[in-house]
């Protein structure tokens, strides 16, 4: 429960700052929970994006990707289950009229009383909260709220209404004519659209089981509570895998997917201990064992990634509704059957807040003679948004033209960045505080020997190398450390 609320707050200034994270359409005053991507975090979230689909289906055989469109037909939702059953339990403030998860609400009220020193409290309270929502006692969850004597942070008072469910699928119209018109969704999660492609994928890529199918790309959820910067948006990015299985298997696969995901993670550079696993008590409609990865964030132990045992519920719901066969012939077994499913799941955003969380440090660079600091990202060399800085010492003496022939090598194999600008220690700050590994400095022997300087952004240790070598070194770097 522990936060760092502060550290949080610098994290995301610096984010704007250096054009990693904006909010959207900031001209407007922004539009809550909903973040773009500068220029640095776009390149970070790619390299996250392309390292999470290598590893899916490069570096597995049987795994294969797809690009499904975000609009789906409606049904699709009825037979997934969303539109019954896709809700939050809400309550609102009958005062203010602000509407909280009651989840959030408890949630926020157990961290209040944990940071008086509550400690034995706050987990009762958890606990109690999650036992009720489990057995969906809605009365109960709100005595609970009352007998804490929660308020609403807007008007202060406890004058709450009954706890409702509340849908958080977006929906729109297709089509133009108003009566021809059909209500559509925005995907709340990418996995239905790997779903009704099973039997295209199985059949045009004669998959055998068990093989997975792997997705990356947008979902909305119109999240009540929308805050906690880009941990909880209303557009965000999931990478998804749903493993096609022989039924009976799926306790064996379940574990299986458990320690391949923590094994990505900690692959990161991320220590094992800031991972912890959380078995969900409630169970969602589809699933018949789940549980969370949780990454320790500076708000705390959260939600990074789910790995749920689906059943067979998904295709046997759509084979329902469609009235299209989703059976298997297993040549093994001699059998027909609709396959059960491992899904993992994991917020490609969630996945950048916790990288940049790990890797911004404050460091206290004082000495004796002169007061100094910087901040620095040590993000893993394979996922910092630029390689290689190649600074000229000055503008002039020909050091650019020397600059611009290692810039022309080295640009086609990795991101380089370019510049002349400001002293050099400026530039290196600037360089440290986006993440790149790697700057090399051009001066005035290096117009009499060939050589560069090479600065490494973690040790800040400099090294005299050949001019010629620069592409092979960072190449090398960038290898050992992959
Ligand atoms: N297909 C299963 C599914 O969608 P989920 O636990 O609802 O499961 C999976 O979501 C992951 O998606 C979460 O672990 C989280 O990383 C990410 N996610 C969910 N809602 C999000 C939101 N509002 N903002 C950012 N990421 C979110």
């Amino acid at each position: 429960m522990a936060s760092d609320s502060k550290r949080f707050q610098a994290i995301i200034s610096h984010c704007k700052e250096y054009g990693f994270i904006f909010p959207s359409s900031e001209i407007y005053d922004g539009l809550s929970a909903v973040y773009d991507y500068g220029q640095w975090g776009s390149e970070l979230k790619k390299n996250i994006r392309d390292r999470w689909w290598k590893s899916m289906t490069q570096l597995h055989e049987n795994i294969v990707g797809i690009d499904a469109a975000i609009f789906m037909h409606p049904t699709t939702w009825k037979a997934s289950g969303h539109i019954d059953n896709f809700s939050d339990p809400m309550i609102d403030n009958r005062d203010s009229k602000k509407r909280y998860r009651v989840d959030h609400l408890l949630e926020a009220h157990a961290e209040a009383l944990g940071i008086a020193g509550k400690n034995d409290e706050a987990d009762a309270l958890l606990k109690k909260t999650e036992a009720l929502l489990a057995a969906n006692d809605y009365e109960a969850i709100k005595k609970l709220i009352e007998t804490n004597k929660i308020e609403c942070s807007v008007s202060g008072t406890s004058n709450w209404t009954d706890v409702r469910q509340f849908n958080l699928m977006f929906s729109t119209q297709l089509g133009s004519v108003a009566e021809e018109a059909n209500e559509i969704y925005l995907r709340p999660e990418t996995a239905q659209g790997i779903f009704v492609n099973f039997l295209n994928v199985q059949k045009s890529g004669r998959m055998k089981i068990p093989f997975g199918i792997a997705q990356v790309g947008k979902a909305f959820r119109n999240e009540i509570v929308a805050r906690q910067f880009i941990f909880r948006m209303r557009e965000f990015e999931q990478m998804e895998m749903q493993f096609f299985i022989r039924p009976g298997s799926q306790k064996e696969w379940y574990e299986f997917w458990k320690n391949e995901r923590i094994k990505w993670h900690t692959e990161l550079g991320i220590p094992v201990e800031k991972f912890r696993f959380h078995d969900h008590v409630k169970l969602a409609h589809y699933a018949d064992a789940a549980c969370d990865i949780e990454y320790d964030f500076p708000i705390g132990f959260k939600e990074l990634e789910g790995i749920h045992s689906r059943t067979d519920f998904d295709l046997k719901n759509h084979q329902e509704f469609s009235k299209k066969k989703m059976q298997y012939f297993d040549p093994e077994v001699n059998q027909n059957y609709i396959p059960f499913v491992i899904e993992t799941s994991v917020g490609l955003d969630r996945t950048v807040m916790m990288v940049l969380s790990e890797a911004y440090q404050e460091e206290n660079l004082s000495t004796a003679e002169k007061q100094d600091s910087r901040v620095v990202l040590k993000l893993p060399a394979f996922l910092a948004p630029v390689k290689l800085a190649i600074l000229p010492l000055t503008k002039k003496d020909g050091l650019p033209e020397i600059a611009r022939t290692i810039m022309e090598k080295c640009r086609s194999k990795f991101r380089c960045f370019y510049e002349e600008k400001d002293t050099i220690g400026k530039r290196y700050r600037r360089m440290d505080a986006i993440g790149t590994p790697f700057c090399v400095t051009i001066d005035h022997q290096s117009k009499e020997d060939d050589t560069v300087t090479i600065r490494f952004r973690d040790s800040m240790k400099q090294d005299r190398i050949p001019l010629q070598s620069v592409m092979n070194t960072v190449e090398r770097e960038l290898q050992t450390n992959s």
